[in-house]
């Protein structure tokens, strides 16, 4: 079972005057594979407070994968992948550009998502924009390749070839 945390980025959210409706999107998304969510919270667009629930997901609760909604934008408040950019220690560029490409299929509005993925510890972070529709797409462009990826960073040295 692949241990997935959700975490929202919402100040109307944070605020209880928004029902995450983005969360309850990833949840569905996972229902169709070998995972369990093991933690989600609901946060205001703040780096700091962005930062160190990342920071806590990846290294105390151990997700496997932590996939965050919103805030990948271009407005203001938009601070998600300047934070996230604070807690990954390597890049993986390939997915964000895999979830913009397969988005501009969708919306023209798709190369307005700075999503970032990368890698801290063990921790898979995958950024997706917040709206529930960009996150079915998006997640829907690497979802593949997530259980093979979780592999390899906890340190498999199985074979590639497979999938
Ligand atoms: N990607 C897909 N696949 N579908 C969408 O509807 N919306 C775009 C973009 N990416 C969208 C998408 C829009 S309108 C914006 S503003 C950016 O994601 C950033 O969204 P965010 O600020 O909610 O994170």
């Amino acid at each position: 079972m692949i241990k997935v945390a959700i975490l929202t980025m919402s100040d109307r959210g944070a605020r209880g005057e928004r029902e995450d409706l983005s969360g309850e999107a990833i949840r569905e998304v996972l229902a169709g594979m070998e995972a369990v969510v093991v933690d989600y919270q609901v946060i205001p667009d703040d780096v700091e407070t962005i930062v160190e629930r990342l920071t806590d997901m990846a290294d105390h609760v151990g997700a496997d994968v932590i996939i965050t909604t919103g805030g990948t934008g271009v407005s203001p408040r938009d601070v998600t992948p300047e934070a996230t950019m604070r807690v990954i220690q390597r890049e993986l560029p390939g997915m964000a550009e895999a979830m913009r490409a397969e988005s501009m299929k969708k919306t023209p509005n798709a190369v307005l998502s700075r999503a970032v993925c990368g890698i801290r510890g063990r921790t898979l972070i995958i950024n997706l924009p917040g709206s529930p529709k960009a996150v079915r797409e998006n997640l829907a462009a690497v979802l593949p390749a997530i259980p093979h990826a979780v592999e390899k960073i906890g340190g498999s040295d199985a074979e590639c070839g497979a999938g």
